[in-house]
């Protein structure tokens, strides 16, 4: 069985909980896309991980964990990363692999990043997470990127001072501060033998194992909407977080899937600039903020929070296949006696939108229109059987089922490992 999980909003869904908790019946968990914009929080007992690169599958000793080529990787965070995974007791030795195809973030991407950020007016402002996604994908699909596999050329050395020369000449134009190409070149010449025990040719490793028939789980980072073509562009990340970037960010055919699991928060959140039809400004969103522990993972910023919108998630159901749901965050809505689903925007004419326009100037016209469900008001987070939750929660589920298609998989009620229902997967 292959399993991909992508997130179905803008990020934070629980990505990193479900493929924790899926991991148990996988053998190899896989990244596809992103870099350390990502933070994938898992929590085991008391100990609570966040993971930024490394699958969140390396928690299970004895699984393989694959960086694939789709992804950029910053060769420092991710050593600093591994010591991590290696300092909580996970083994790392001949179970963790990087795709000599993978693309490098190197510390002129960072700085670009930046530089490109500060230099957008108020407005424009993405609000990235500062980690050289944008620069290290815009190098990438300009050909003229760092592929892992590059470090152990010979003219390295000549290559990184031919690259920080050229983002010197962006950096000066965007009024920030040129980089030192000979300290750069310094700096990355221990990386040859951090990095080199671990990577590998991963298309033939992945498909070794599709051959002795183990099972493959594609752990997706971001989201739906925060995807280059199909989220709320420009304000996006630059890969593709969706279904289809687990096949061009690892080498394996779309025919070797077997399922999509979406994982849907049960409320909206958001990091960073853009739109956010349901975005609540007012004491309830500060309320899910608060129960929800809504701060990034990543840059510690306080996530902007909202109602649950059927639209986009109906969308993400469409552009990714979803079979199964992996619902969370059910026990932050206990304190509610009024929940709401969104279904569509109303323009100012009257009329609705119930699928997600492309013109984001269209959004700026409309107010969602909200469907109200009573709330539950009991506490969720100790149950441990499906049947067993409030009549009005299981309502509440059931009515965006019908909204937006889909099974019902899993059931989150609370951040730890035991705090999740198996149900219709
Ligand atoms: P990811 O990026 O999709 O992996 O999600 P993050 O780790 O960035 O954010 C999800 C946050 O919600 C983390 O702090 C999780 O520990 C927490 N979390 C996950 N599922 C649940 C849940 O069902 N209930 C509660 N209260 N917290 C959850
Ligand atoms: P996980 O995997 C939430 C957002 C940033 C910004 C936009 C572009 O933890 O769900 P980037 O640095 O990628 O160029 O920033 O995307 N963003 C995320 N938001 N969760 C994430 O990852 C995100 N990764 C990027 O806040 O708005
Ligand atoms: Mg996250």
């Amino acid at each position: 069985m292959n399993t991909v999980l992508v997130g179905a909003q803008w990020g934070d869904e629980g990505k990193g909980k479900v493929i924790d908790f899926l991991t148990e019946e996988a053998d190899v968990v896989v990244r596809f896309q992103g870099g350390s914009n990502a933070g994938h929080t898992v929590v085991v007992g008391d100990k609570k991980y966040v993971l930024h690169l490394v699958p969140s599958g390396i928690l299970h000793n004895g699984k393989h964990c694959v960086i694939g080529n789709g992804v950029v990787m910053d060769p420092f965070d991710l050593m600093r990363e591994l010591e991590q995974v290696e300092s909580w007791g996970f083994e790392l030795k001949g179970r963790f692999h990087i795709s000599e195809r993978a693309h490098m973030v190197m510390q002129w991407h960072r700085a670009l990043d930046k530089a490109e950020e500060a230099a957008r007016p108020e407005g424009e402002k993405i609000g990235t997470t500062g980690r050289g996604i944008g620069p290290a994908y815009a190098a990438k699909v300009g050909r003229f990127g760092m592929r892992v596999g590059d470090i152990l050329r010979p003219d390295f050395a000549d290559l990184v001072r031919k690259q920080v020369a050229e983002a010197n000449r962006k950096l000066v134009g965007l009024g920030a501060q040129p980089l030192d190409a000979e300290e750069m070149v310094r700096l990355y010449a221990p990386m040859v033998a951090a990095l080199m025990p671990y990577v590998t040719d991963t298309i033939q490793f992945l498909h070794e194992n599709l051959e002795a028939k183990r099972s493959l789980l594609f752990e997706g980072a971001q989201a739906t909407m925060l995807d280059i073509d199909f989220g709320t562009y420009p304000f996006v990340t630059s890969s593709n977080p969706t279904a289809g970037g687990a096949c061009t960010g690892t080498g394996v055919s779309p025919r070797a899937i077997d399922r999509v699991i979406g994982v849907l928060k049960l409320y909206t959140t958001r990091v960073g600039e853009g739109p956010f039809p349901t975005e609540l400004l007012d004491a309830d969103g500060e309320t899910l903020r608060q129960r929800g522990g809504e701060f990034g993972a990543t840059t510690g910023r306080p996530r902007r929070c909202g109602w649950f919108d059927a639209v986009i998630a109906r969308y993400a159901q469409r552009v990714n296949g979803v079979d199964f749901w992996a619902m969370t965050k059910l026990d932050v809505l206990d304190a509610f006696p009024v929940v709401k689903i969104c279904t569509g925007y109303r323009r100012e004419d009257g009329f609705v939108y119930t699928t997600f326009p492309a013109d984001l100037e269209v959004l700026s016209h409309c107010t969602p229109v909200y469907e109200e469900l009573p709330g539950w008001q009991c506490e969720t987070s100790k149950v441990t059987d499906y049947a067993a939750l409030p009549e009005n929660a299981k309502a509440y589920v059931n009515r965006i089922l019908d909204l937006v298609g889909g099974k019902l998989g899993v059931l989150s009620v609370g951040p730890a490992r035991e705090t999740t229902l198996r149900i219709g997967i």
